[in-house]
């Protein structure tokens, strides 16, 4: 594996593989690798003859500048790990190669950047993220790119900005993996301290509640989500939100028919997790 900084770099290497008749596989992440990441990687590596992992902590999308700071980074343990699954390149970029100066043009995909991260976040946050996801398609031109279920609001807009803006690339969105626990892997979880680590999994618990109410027959939102809700006052957990929304458009839905997102964010302390399960006819989680 290589590990290249720069554009030109990596459109060279990218075309060299291109030449030689190889499937470009694209996984972007912001490092501190865990099984999640790595999942992705060996879908695309299953999928794709050549891999590019990009390894950049996007500041355009950090709304608090603590979170960014504090942002765990670890990038010779993380070319390791990347290796070790079968990535060819890791592109780790400096921000001044990202970002030009007078940097000027954004990506929004508003309405879908606006309710749940939206709302808590703010919708500069998503333009952030469509930004340079935009950017990293252009960089590395791939013929697929690998998402995380974990991160929905984030795939459903990656989705539609590729579909929008006629991206030639399949965009594949991988399963939530998580800790026995069920607590899904987050590169924000080792920041947890002993106490919040123990009460963290109830979020899942509480997705888990509503899909096997759902699973069981009801369809009263209200009524399935009350299952989470009693989870979460057990635990002593007050979300940020907890919400159950159409899965493609991402509006509150009152009755449970087609695919419903169930989507939940809640803050330990300084450290903000998310988690989400989606429900409803033809679901599979
Ligand atoms: P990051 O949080 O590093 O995540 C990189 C990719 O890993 C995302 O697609 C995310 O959904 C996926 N992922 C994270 N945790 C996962 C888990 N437990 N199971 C499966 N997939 C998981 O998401 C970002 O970076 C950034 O916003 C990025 C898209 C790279 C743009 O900067």
């Amino acid at each position: 594996m290589i590990i290249l900084r720069t554009v030109a770099e990596l459109r060279d290497a990218v075309g060299a593989a291109r030449r030689e008749g190889k499937r470009i596989g694209l996984v972007p992440t912001m490092g501190a690798f865990h099984q999640g990441h790595l999942s992705l990687v060996q879908r695309a590596r299953a999928r794709c003859a050549f891999v590019v992992v990009t390894l950049f902590v996007n500041p355009t999308q950090f709304n608090e500048s603590a979170d960014l700071a504090r942002y765990p980074r670890d990038e010779t343990g993380d070319a390791k790990l990347v290796e070790s699954v079968g990535a060819d390149v890791l592109f780790a970029p400096s921000v001044e190669e990202v970002y030009p100066r007078a940097y000027t043009t954004t990506v929004e995909v508003a309405p879908l950047a606006e309710p749940l991260e939206g709302i808590v976040r703010g919708t500069q946050h998503f333009k952030g993220v469509a930004t340079v996801v935009t950017k990293l398609l252009n960089m590395a031109q791939p013929d697929e790119a690998f998402f995380g279920q974990k991160d929905a609001q984030q795939a459903l807009i990656i989705r539609r900005l590729v579909r929008d803006l006629d991206f030639p690339v399949r965009i594949e969105v991988c399963p939530t993996v998580r800790e026995p626990d069920g607590l899904a892997m987050s590169s924000r979880n080792m920041l947890l301290d002993d106490e919040s680590r123990r009460r963290a999994p109830a979020l899942s618990r509480a997705l888990f509640a509503v899909s096997d109410a759902v699973a069981r027959g009801e369809t009263d939102t209200e009524v399935a989500m009350a299952t989470g809700r009693s989870v979460l006052a057990d635990a002593g957990i007050e979300p940020e939100y907890f919400a159950a929304v159409s899965a493609e458009t991402l509006a509150s839905v009152n009755v449970i028919e087609g695919e419903t997102l169930v989507a939940i964010a809640a803050r330990f302390g300084s450290v903000r997790l998310i988690d989400n399960v989606i429900v409803g006819a033809g679901s599979a989680s």
